[in-house]
C-alpha cells in the first residue's frame, strides 16, 4: 500500500508527523506536504492527492487541514475517493469496515498526536468487511450526478 499525503499551511506538524509515521513502518509514500509554512488552499492539495490516488494502484490518502472538513468536502468531490474525517479510532475503524475509506482526513486543530496514531494505526490494519457495504458503496459510485 502506498500513502499520498498532503496537507495546508494548518495541518503542516501533522502532516510530518504522519509521514515519519509511515516511513518508520515501512510504508512507501508521496508526499504532496507543503514545503513551506506559507498560506496555501486546502482544495489544491486536495486535488493532486486524489487524482494520484485515482492513476495509482494499491493507493490511499492521508488528508490534513485545521479541521479534516475541508479536505472531506474536496476530495469527496471525486468519483472513486471515499474520504473520512476521523476524529478517534472508532470512526477510523468504520471507516474502513462499513465505507471502504480510501482517503483518511485528520484535523491538526482538534486532535492530539496519541490520538492521531491510534487514528492511523487503526485506518491501516482495518479491511473492508464487504458483503451488504459493498451494495452501499456501488449505490453512491453510482448516483448520477
Ligand atoms: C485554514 O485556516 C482552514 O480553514 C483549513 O485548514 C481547514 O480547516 C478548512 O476546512
Amino acid at each position: 500500500m502506498i500513502y499520498i499525503l498532503g496537507s495546508d499551511h494548518a495541518g503542516l506538524i501533522l502532516g510530518d508527523f504522519v509521514k515519519n509515521y509511515l516511513l518508520s513502518k515501512g510504508f512507501e509514500i508521496i508526499d504532496f506536504l507543503p514545503k513551506d509554512s506559507q498560506k496555501v488552499d486546502y482544495p489544491d492539495f486536495a486535488r493532486k492527492v486524489c487524482t494520484e490516488i485515482l492513476k495509482t494502484q494499491d493507493a490511499r490518502g492521508i488528508l490534513i487541514c485545521g479541521t479534516g472538513l475541508g479536505m472531506s468536502i474536496a476530495a469527496n468531490r471525486y468519483k472513486g475517493i471515499r474520504a473520512a474525517l476521523c476524529l478517534d479510532a472508532y470512526m477510523a475503524k468504520m471507516s474502513r469496515l462499513h465505507n471502504n475509506a480510501n482517503v483518511l482526513c485528520l484535523a491538526e486543530r482538534i486532535s492530539g498526536l496519541g490520538e492521531v496514531e491510534s487514528i492511523l494505526e487503526t485506518f491501516i490494519q482495518t479491511d473492508f468487511e464487504g458483503g451488504r457495504h459493498e451494495c452501499r458503496i456501488s449505490k453512491i459510485e453510482n448516483f448520477d450526478l
